[in-house]
C-alpha cells in the first residue's frame, strides 16, 4: 500500500497536476508559496525601472508600448498573488513580507536604467531570460501555477521583441545612439545572467523542485540556453556581448563564458544592490499613497453586501 506521500510522488511522477484541493506535503506548500510569491514580488518590482522611463519615452508610438508593458508586469503578479493565495497565504501576509525586507525578489531589478537604450536592453536581456524560465514553468506541477505562466508567457514575449525592437532601432542610428546601445547591453548583461540563481553546486533548493517538478531545468541548463541564443541574436544588432572568455566549445556544442561576479549576486539579494532600498522605499510609499484607496473599496463592498441582505 503506498501512503500519502508516494501516492503523491506517483502522481507528479505521471505528470497528473496538483490542485489545490489536493493532499500536498507541507514543504511542496511552502515551497510554492515561496517561488511563487517572490515571483509575484518580482514582477511588482519589476514595473519601478522601466516605470520611471514613461514620461522620457521618444515617441508617443515608444512611450504607449512601454505603458502597455508595465501594465501588464501589474497584471503579472496579481495573477501571481492569486496562484499563491490558492495554497492559503493571504496577499496581505505576501505583501507584508516584502515590505519589511524579509521576501526575496528578483536580483535584477535593483540595478539602476540610466538611459532610453535600457528599456531595449531589459526587453531583450532581462524578460529573455524571464520567458526561459517561465516556458519551463508552464509544465510545472502545480496546477494554477502552471495556467498562470501560459498567458504571462505569451505576454513576455512581446515584451521580449519590444525591446529588441529598440536596440535594433538605436542600432542602426546615430553613432551616439550605437554607443547608447552598446553601453546598455555591457551593464545589464552580467545582472541578466545571474538572474537564473546561484550555480547548480550551490542551489539549496533545486534537487527537490525538480523531484517535485516544480522546476524542470537547473539554473546552470537554463543560464546555458540564455548565453547561447544572445551569441546568435547580438550579432543582428551589430553589438558584442562584454565578455572576452565568451567562445564555442566545439566537444560541449554549446558556448563557455566568463565567471560570474557571485558576491555581487549575494550582495544584491541580501539587500545591499545599487537600488534595493530605493525599490523598496517606492512600493511602500506606494502602499501607503493608496490606503485610502483600499479603504474606499473595502466600505463600498460592506455596503452592498449590507444591501443585499436586506
Ligand atoms: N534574485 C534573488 N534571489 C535569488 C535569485 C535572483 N536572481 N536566484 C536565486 N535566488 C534565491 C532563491 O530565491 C533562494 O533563496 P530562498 O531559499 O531564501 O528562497 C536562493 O537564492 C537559492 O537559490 P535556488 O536554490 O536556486 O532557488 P530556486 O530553486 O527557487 O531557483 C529561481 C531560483 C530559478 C529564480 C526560481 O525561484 C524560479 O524559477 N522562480 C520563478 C521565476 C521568477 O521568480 N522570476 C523572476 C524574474 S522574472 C520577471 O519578473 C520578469
Amino acid at each position: 500500500m503506498e501512503n500519502v506521500e508516494q501516492k503523491f510522488q506517483s502522481a507528479i511522477d505521471a505528470e497528473i497536476k496538483i490542485e489545490p484541493r489536493n493532499w500536498m506535503p507541507d514543504a511542496y506548500r511552502k515551497t510554492l508559496i515561496r517561488q511563487i510569491s517572490q515571483h509575484a514580488h518580482s514582477e511588482i518590482v519589476g514595473m519601478l525601472p522601466e516605470g520611471a522611463w514613461i514620461t522620457r519615452a521618444p515617441s508617443l508610438k515608444r512611450k504607449a508600448i512601454l505603458l502597455a508593458k508595465v501594465q501588464d508586469e501589474a497584471g503579472h503578479g496579481l495573477y501571481l498573488y492569486s496562484a499563491a493565495e490558492t495554497l492559503g497565504e493571504s496577499r496581505e501576509q505576501m505583501i507584508n513580507d516584502l515590505h519589511s525586507g524579509k521576501a526575496k525578489y528578483s536580483s535584477i531589478f535593483n540595478y539602476p536604467t540610466i538611459s532610453w537604450a535600457d528599456m531595449g536592453a531589459i526587453g531583450w536581456l532581462v524578460d529573455g531570460a524571464a520567458i526561459l524560465n517561465q516556458v519551463m514553468l508552464c509544465r510545472t506541477s502545480y496546477g494554477p501555477y502552471a495556467r498562470a505562466m501560459v498567458r504571462i508567457c505569451k505576454e513576455e514575449s512581446f515584451h521580449q521583441r519590444q525591446g529588441f525592437d529598440i536596440l535594433l532601432t538605436l542600432a542602426n542610428g546615430t553613432p551616439e545612439q550605437k554607443a547608447m546601445c552598446q553601453d546598455a547591453i555591457n551593464r545589464w548583461w552580467w545582472p541578466s545572467l545571474m538572474m537564473f540563481g546561484p550555480k547548480d553546486s550551490e542551489s539549496t533548493n533545486s534537487d527537490q523542485s525538480m523531484k517535485w517538478k516544480i522546476k524542470r531545468k537547473s539554473n546552470d541548463e537554463l543560464r546555458q540556453n540564455f548565453v547561447d541564443m544572445c551569441v546568435q541574436q547580438v550579432k543582428v544588432l551589430g553589438m558584442t556581448l562584454p565578455d572576452p572568455d565568451l567562445k564555442w566549445n566545439e566537444g560541449k556544442q554549446q558556448h563557455d563564458w566568463g565567471e560570474i561576479d557571485w558576491d555581487e549576486f549575494w550582495a544584491v539579494v541580501k539587500g545591499n544592490g545599487p537600488c534595493n532600498k530605493e525599490r523598496l522605499d517606492a512600493r511602500r510609499n506606494a502602499w501607503n499613497k493608496g490606503a485610502w484607496v483600499r479603504e474606499a473599496a473595502a466600505a463600498h463592498a460592506a455596503k452592498q453586501a449590507a444591501k443585499q441582505k436586506q
